[in-house]
C-alpha cells in the first residue's frame, strides 16, 4: 500500500484525494450521485456539464456539494454554444478543477478558466497536443486510449502511454485512461510514470450510479468485443467515433449521418453545425440508454472494460478492489 501511496503522491496532492483515481466524466450519469460518492470514497468525481444549461449545471454542482464535503471536479465539453457562461457557473461556485473535453479548448477558455482560480485538466491526444497544452496553461493531462467509452481517439492506451509519459510526466501530472478494469493495469500505468489513472465504466453499475435497470444489466452481460466503435458514413462529415455496446442505435446513426450529410452538400447548414447536430444526437440517444432504459434504440455507451463489470455493488467497493489489486500487483513486484 506505501509503494501505491507514493506512486500517486503527486495525483493525490494535485487532486486533494486519498486516491488518484478519477471518476471519469459520463454524460448523464455522472451527476450528483455518482459523482458524491466516487469523491466520499476517495476518488475524484467529476460532474458531466455536456448539453446542460448554465442554471441545470449551476443546481447540480450545489446538489453535489450538499451530498460530499470532498473534492470534485466539473467536465465542461469545448463545443458547448454557452462555455464561457459554464466557466462563468463553475467560478461562482468556486470549483476546484474543470475538464475540458471534446476538443482543442477554444481562444481564452484556458484563460477564462484559470482566472476563476480553478486547476484545469485537459485530453492529450498526442504527444505535440500535450506540450502545446502544457504551454497554454493545462496544470494537468488526461491521456484516452480508443478502449475507452463514449468519444475515442484512433490510439490505444498502452500506444498513448508509452508516447506520452516519458516526455512529459515529470514536468506535468498525467492521468491515464481508456480501457482500465483492474488494479493491476493501474499500477502498470503509474510505474510508467502517470500519476494517477480515469476510469468510466467500472463506475456505470455502481449502486450510487443512477443508470437505468436495463442500462447496467446490459454491461453486465457484455463482453469486451461487444463495445465497439461507431462506423463513419460519409469522410467529409467530421464524425468523432463513438464506443458503446452493439445494438439497434447504430443503424440509426447512420441515418442520421446521412440526413446531416444532405443538409451539408444542399447549403441548409455549415460544418460547425453539422458537428453540434452530431453531438446533439448523441446526447438524446445516451439519455434514451441511461435514463428511459431503451437499450435498443438508445445508445449504450462502454468502453472494453464493460467484460470486467460483473455486479452491481457499492462505489466503495469497487475503489477498495481497484486499490486492493494495485497494491498487490505491486507488492508483488519485490
Ligand atoms: C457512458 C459514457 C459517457 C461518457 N461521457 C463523457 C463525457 O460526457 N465527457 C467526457 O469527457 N468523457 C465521457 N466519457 C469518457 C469517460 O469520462 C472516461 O474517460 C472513459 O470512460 C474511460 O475509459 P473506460 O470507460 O475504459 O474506463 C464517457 C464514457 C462513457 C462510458
Amino acid at each position: 500500500m506505501i509503494r501505491l501511496k507514493e506512486l500517486m503522491l503527486r495525483g493525490t496532492a494535485f487532486l486533494g484525494t486519498e486516491w488518484a483515481i478519477l471518476g471519469g466524466a459520463m454524460s448523464w450519469v455522472s451527476e450528483r450521485n455518482l459523482v458524491a460518492a466516487i469523491s466520499n470514497a476517495g476518488g475524484f468525481g467529476v460532474i458531466a456539464c455536456g448539453a446542460m444549461s448554465p442554471e441545470l449545471l449551476d443546481t447540480e454542482i450545489a446538489e453535489t456539494k450538499a451530498l460530499t464535503d470532498k473534492p470534485f471536479g466539473v467536465n465542461l465539453i469545448t463545443m458547448h454554444p454557452q462555455l464561457d457562461s459554464l466557466i462563468d457557473v463553475c467560478a461562482r461556485h468556486e470549483v476546484s478543477h474543470v475538464v475540458l473535453a471534446g476538443g482543442l479548448p477554444p481562444g481564452g477558455a484556458i484563460e477564462r478558466i484559470k482566472s476563476t482560480g480553478a486547476k484545469l485538466i485537459a485530453f492529450a491526444p498526442a504527444l505535440a497536443l500535450a506540450k502545446k497544452l502544457m504551454r497554454s496553461g493545462a496544470d494537468a493531462l488526461v491521456i484516452e486510449g480508443m478502449e475507452a467509452g463514449g468519444h475515442i481517439g484512433p490510439v490505444a492506451t498502452s500506444v498513448l502511454a508509452q508516447e506520452i509519459l516519458p516526455h512529459v510526466a515529470a514536468d506535468i501530472p498525467v492521468f491515464v485512461a481508456g480501457g482500465i478494469g483492474r488494479g493491476e493495469a493501474i499500477a502498470a500505468y503509474l510505474e510508467m510514470g502517470a500519476v494517477g489513472v480515469q476510469l468510466g465504466t467500472r463506475f456505470v453499475c455502481a449502486h450510487e450510479s443512477i443508470a437505468h435497470e436495463n442500462f447496467k444489466k446490459a454491461f453486465i452481460r457484455a463482453s469486451a468485443r461487444d463495445a465497439i466503435p461507431s462506423v463513419q458514413i460519409d469522410p467529409r462529415l467530421p464524425v468523432i467515433p463513438v464506443r458503446a455496446l452493439k445494438n439497434r442505435e447504430m443503424e440509426n446513426f447512420a441515418a442520421k449521418q446521412r440526413e446531416v450529410a444532405q443538409a451539408l452538400d444542399g447549403g441548409a447548414i455549415e460544418m460547425a453545425e453539422a458537428q453540434l447536430q452530431i453531438e446533439h444526437y448523441w446526447a438524446g440517444a445516451l439519455r434514451r440508454a441511461v435514463i428511459d432504459g431503451d437499450v435498443e434504440r438508445g445508445s449504450v455507451m462502454a468502453g472494453q472494460s464493460v467484460g470486467m463489470v460483473k455486479r452491481e455493488e457499492p462505489v466503495q467497493a469497487i475503489i477498495d478492489e481497484l486499490v486492493e489489486e494495485a497494491a498487490s500487483a505491486l507488492g508483488a513486484r519485490r
